[in-house]
C-alpha cells in the first residue's frame, strides 16, 4: 500500500545550501533513487541527482541516508518505519557541485597516481597465462563499482581535508594490493604504498568494509595483507641492513 514519506533533501551548490521538507509519495517495492525521482518530476525539477543503472552497478548514486554513506538506487524504502523522516544528502567528503551531486575527481586523481600492470619484459600480451587459484584472492576487488562510498567513509579524509594529498583512500589502496597479489605483475609496490599513498594512515576501522555495497572485504582481505606486505619488507634484517648501507 503507498503512504506518503517525509524526506528533508539537502539542496544548494558549492557556496551555500540547506536541507528542504518534502512530502512524497511512496508506493510498495519503491527505493530511495524513485523517490527522488518522484520529487523530481512533481515537485523540484531542478533537483541534481547522479544516477545511471538503477541496478547497483555503474556505482553513480552515492549519497548519504540518514547520515549513513549508500547507494540510492539500492536502498529500499521499507527499510524505514513510515513516519521516519528520511534526510538525503551528498557524500561529505567530497565538495558538492549541486543538490545530491558531488564532485568525485579526487579519486580519479588517486587512481591515476597508482603505476597501472606491469608485467615481465619479456612477456607479450597474449601470452599471459595464469591459473585459476593465482588470481583467486585479487579477483573479490574486481567487484568494485567504483561508488566512492569507502572513500567517503574513512575518517582519514571525511574529516581531514589536509590529508588527502598523501592518502589514497581504501579503494586505491585496494587497488594496490590487487596490483601486489597479481601473479604477473613485477612491480614491488610495498615501499610505495606506505611512503607515497598513505597506507599507514590507515588504522583498520573497517568502516569502508561495512559500507562497502559489493560487500568486498577491504579491510580484512586487502588492507592487512598489504600492511603485513609492507611490514615484511620493513622488519626484514636483510632489507633493513641494505637499507642501511646503501640508500644514505
Ligand atoms: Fe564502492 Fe566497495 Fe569499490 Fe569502495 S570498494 S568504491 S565501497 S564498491
Ligand atoms: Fe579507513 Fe578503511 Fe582503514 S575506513 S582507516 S581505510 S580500514
Ligand atoms: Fe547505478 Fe545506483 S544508479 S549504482
Amino acid at each position: 500500500m503507498g503512504y506518503k514519506a517525509s524526506f528533508r533533501v539537502w539542496r544548494g551548490d558549492d557556496t551555500d545550501g540547506e536541507l528542504q521538507d518534502y512530502t512524497v509519495e511512496v508506493n510498495e517495492g519503491e527505493v530511495v533513487l524513485d523517490i527522488i525521482h518522484r520529487l523530481q518530476a512533481t515537485q523540484a525539477p531542478d533537483l541534481a541527482v547522479r544516477w545511471n543503472c538503477k541496478a547497483g552497478k555503474c556505482g553513480s548514486c552515492s549519497a548519504e541516508i540518514n547520515g549513513r554513506p549508500r547507494l540510492l538506487c539500492m536502498t529500499r524504502m521499507s527499510v524505514f518505519d513510515e513516519d521516519e523522516v528520511i534526510t538525503v544528502t551528498p557524500m561529505r567528503t567530497f565538495p558538492v557541485i549541486r543538490d545530491l551531486v558531488t564532485d568525485v575527481s579526487f579519486n580519479y586523481t588517486k587512481a591515476r597516481e597508482i603505476p597501472s600492470f606491469t608485467p615481465p619484459a619479456d612477456l607479450k600480451p597474449g601470452d599471459y597465462r595464469m591459473q585459476q587459484v593465482d588470481v583467486e584472492r585479487s579477483q573479490e576487488f574486481r567487484k568494485c563499482i567504483e561508488c566512492f562510498l569507502c572513500q567517503n567513509t574513512c575518517h582519514v579524509v571525511r574529516d581531514h581535508e589536509e590529508n588527502k594529498e598523501a592518502f589514497a583512500g581504501p579503494r586505491y589502496l585496494m587497488r594496490i594490493a590487487e596490483l601486489e597479489m597479481h601473479p604477473l605483475d613485477v612491480a614491488d609496490r610495498r615501499d610505495a604504498a606506505q611512503e607515497e599513498h598513505g597506507l599507514g594512515y590507515c588504522n583498520i576501522t573497517k568502516c569502508c568494509t561495512e559500507v562497502c555495497p559489493e560487500g568486498i572485504h577491504i579491510t580484512d582481505n586487502a588492507l592487512i595483507p598489504m600492511k603485513e606486505r609492507v611490514a615484511d619488507r620493513k622488519y626484514d634484517p636483510i632489507v633493513w641492513l641494505g637499507n642501511k648501507l646503501f640508500r644514505r
